[in-house]
């Protein structure tokens, strides 16, 4: 460990004694750490003179969750009967990667949810189990307006996960009898990628190439589910190949193979069956894995998502973003209920009346 801590010191003094001559400094006999003073980018960063941001980005983004009915915990939290949540997972996985949150809650009225649309750089739809009535419309008429902000030129990212994925695979087919069982509730996965899959502009883009190798032979992503789609159902739906490449595949526990990742190539439309916050973010089942190599596709995911959402022009009013930031709301501890989460965000109506 010792000579680590030289080193900075070295390169300080060096700097100091040498900022004015042509000067190689080395850590040992043989290897150059620094080149002073002409054209290195050491002595540039070392002026004190900030690259300026890319005017083409956004480094500003948030992103609307819809809420989920129920309170994520069967009644032990809330049986308000307008009650619905956002796992604190979610919010913590896109803060993690630089974008602050909006709360889309799904049963208010039609007006605020496209309101929040227009605050926001980006949509994530989380797990759940609602494939009904107005939770189903509204996901629907928000996955819609996705669409629609892309075709009017506006780069705007879904990431839908889990249910999430189920309910976007529906509305894409336009079947919602497409789904088919599978055993996969509370278990860790590997990802087997398509043959001449190419990644570039995917979702797994920003993993380092050993990463993509470990996740087709170690179990580092989180499974929970009891529906999902085979690659043969998916590949004979024609608006679901036109609409979706399949990236990767998972194996349930009866062997069973279904699609575990798809992204649209004409839209920044990313779905995924597992459930990439879990890793870094959710201690309720001990199967999730939480080794380095686990907490690694956690933050590729987020950072990729965060990283499309930087590229949208949207830049709404600061003091409305602020208003309706998920910061207006506290999370529930929920560990000690017992229902897989370990803090939500529940949103009821006498929330709403006590922001007013
Ligand atoms: C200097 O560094 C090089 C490359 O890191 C290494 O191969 C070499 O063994 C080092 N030499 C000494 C004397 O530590
Ligand atoms: C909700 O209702 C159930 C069943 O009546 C009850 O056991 C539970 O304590 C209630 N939860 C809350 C937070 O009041
Ligand atoms: C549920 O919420 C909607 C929209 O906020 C409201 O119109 C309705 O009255 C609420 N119902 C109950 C039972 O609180």
């Amino acid at each position: 460990m010792s000579h680590h801590i030289y080193i900075p010191i070295l390169i300080i003094s060096t700097l100091l004694s040498f900022t004015s001559a042509r000067t190689t400094v080395f850590i040992n006999e043989s290897t150059p750490i620094l080149l002073l003073p002409s054209s290195s980018s050491a002595v540039g960063e070392m002026s004190g003179s900030c690259p300026s941001p890319d005017p083409r980005l956004n480094y500003r983004p948030t992103i609307g969750i819809v809420s989920h009915p129920g309170d994520g915990a069967s009644g032990r939290l809330s049986n308000a009967t307008n009650a619905s949540y956002i796992a604190a997972s979610y919010v913590k996985f896109v803060e993690s990667a630089g974008a602050r949150v909006v709360p889309i809650i799904y049963n208010e009225p039609v007006e605020i949810i496209q309101t929040k649309l227009n605050l926001v750089n980006g949509v994530l739809f989380t797990g759940g189990w609602s494939k009904t009535g107005l939770y189903f419309d509204v996901i629907e008429e928000v996955f819609n307006q996705v669409l629609k902000k892309n075709d009017a030129g506006e780069h705007f990212p879904l990431l839908a996960i889990c249910l999430g994925f189920e309910l976007v695979t529906m509305i894409v087919s336009k079947n919602n009898n497409i789904l088919e069982a599978f055993s996969a509730s509370d278990q860790a996965s590997t990802l087997q990628f398509m043959n001449n899959i190419n990644i570039e502009e995917t979702v797994f883009q920003r993993f380092p190439p050993e990463l993509v190798a470990k996740l087709s032979t170690e179990c580092l992503v989180m499974q929970n589910h009891k529906y999902g789609i085979s690659p043969e159902t998916f590949q004979k739906t024609k608006e679901l190949c036109s609409f979706f490449k399949v990236l990767t595949t998972s194996t349930d526990e009866n062997n069973k193979v279904y699609v575990s990742t798809a992204q649209s190539e004409r839209y920044p439309v990313t779905a995924v069956q597992w459930h990439p916050e879990k890793n870094a973010f959710e201690w309720g089942s001990s199967v999730i894995p939480h080794s380095d190599n686990a907490i690694q596709v956690t933050q590729h995911v987020a950072n990729y998502f965060v990283s499309e959402a930087r590229k949208s022009f949207n830049r709404p009013p600061n003091d409305e973003v602020l208003k309706n930031l998920i910061y207006n709301y506290s999370p529930t501890y929920c560990g000690t209920a017992g229902k897989g989460y370990d803090e939500v965000y529940i949103f009821t109506d006498n929330e709403k009346m006590a922001r007013l």
